[in-house]
């Protein structure tokens, strides 16, 4: 298959969005469209935090690529805890030049963290691994925080 071309993606993701009949089935659509479609993204997945956990904790959602030692991550530990803490993008051109990486696989290189907010508050998070060093530029960081937003507005569509 081709090379997918970034605005042909997001208009897929888009269409699936409108499709999809709740958060679940687009989270699970959308991580199986980007692994195989976007072939530098090597591991595609969710995080959600849990509901009323204290201390707040991520737990690993809807995912594909090998499976991940980190199924559970407190808010103070790895790259998925700072983007979810500060409600900001993280992205990491150079795994192992970044102390807070956790390793999820030796390959990975590259990671983008893109928070998901509901409500105006983070609810959990995109996180793609690249066995590419600096896979994520700004057009890719745009896509991937497109992809957030329409789980963020299906998350609250069904919250009404
Ligand atoms: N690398 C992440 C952990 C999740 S795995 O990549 C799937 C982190 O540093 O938080």
């Amino acid at each position: 298959m081709p090379v997918a071309r970034i605005d042909e993606v997001r208009d897929e993701v888009s269409a699936m969005a409108q499709s999809a009949l709740n958060a679940q089935e687009l989270m699970q659509r959308m991580v199986k469209l980007l692994h195989e479609r976007m072939l530098k993204y090597n591991w595609v997945g969710f995080y959600l935090l849990e509901p009323g956990a204290q201390p707040p904790m991520l737990v690993l959602g809807a995912f594909e690529g090998a499976m991940t030692p980190h199924t559970r991550i407190p808010l103070h530990q790895g790259i998925c805890g700072a983007a979810a803490s500060s409600g900001q993008t993280v992205v990491v051109d150079d795994v192992n030049q970044d102390p807070r990486y956790l390793a999820c696989s030796l390959e990975t290189k590259s990671e983008i963290v893109v928070p998901v907010f509901a409500h105006g508050r983070v609810v959990g998070e995109l996180d793609i691994d690249s066995h590419f060093a600096a896979a994520f530029t700004a057009e890719h960081q745009n896509l991937v925080q497109h992809c957030a937003r329409l789980v963020g507005n299906k998350l609250e569509t069904a919250a009404q």
